[in-house]
């Protein structure tokens, strides 16, 4: 098994990040691997917000947490009240992906997505994609932060890959059998 076939194999999500930063030149390796995702009639409609300031991580946290105990509310409002505060398990680093809409959009910027977390393991670097960038960035406060960046077109929000150093090791999950057919 080659390299690239073994780390993609190995990959696994993280669910405690050790409270430090990965470095700029990490997140930028990670990022241009993002943006070398193929995309629906080559589009490259997917846009990568880095977040590494601690205050802006918290903030998207905060929303992201906001946005799951709203839609758990409707269904199960215990869950709802026992939601983490942090549900981005303490990583300091973020990746948030949006994308443009389109014919292909959620693909093409859920193939940045699995791009980010496969080259950061490759790195040595622990990831896990964290739902809800839709209703994130579909609230107030997330569509101030898109203005802010200057965001103007219409985007749909796709994950938000968190990043940094595991705090704990996980066992690699289990691979469901029968799930692959020969015609
Ligand atoms: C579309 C998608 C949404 C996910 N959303 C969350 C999430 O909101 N919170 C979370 O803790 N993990 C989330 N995950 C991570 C999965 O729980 C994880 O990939 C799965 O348990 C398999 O573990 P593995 O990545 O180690 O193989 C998401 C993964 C995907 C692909």
């Amino acid at each position: 098994m080659n390299e690239t076939v073994k780390n993609l194999t190995e990959r696994k999500s993280c669910a405690a990040f050790k409270p430090e930063h990965i470095s700029r030149e990490e997140i930028d390796e990670i990022v241009a691997a993002g943006l070398n995702a193929p995309s629906g009639m080559n589009a490259q409609g997917a846009l990568l917000i880095v977040v590494q300031d601690d205050e802006a991580v918290a903030e998207l946290s905060e929303l992201n947490a906001k946005a799951a105990r709203e839609m758990l509310s409707k269904v199960n409002p215990a869950a709802a009240a026992g939601f983490p505060a942090d549900p981005f398990y303490g990583a300091k680093d973020v990746i948030a992906v949006v994308a443009k809409k389109g014919a292909t959009h959620i693909y093409d910027g859920s193939l940045v997505m699995g791009n980010l977390m496969n080259a950061a393991w490759s790195m040595g670097i622990d990831s896990r994609w964290i739902h809800r960038a839709k209703e994130v960035f579909e609230s107030e406060k997330g569509k101030e932060i898109l203005a802010k960046l200057g965001i103007n077109d219409e985007v749909e929000g796709i994950g938000f890959c968190v990043l940094g150093h595991a705090a704990k090791e996980k066992p690699k999950t289990e691979i469901k059998p029968n799930r692959v057919f020969y015609l």
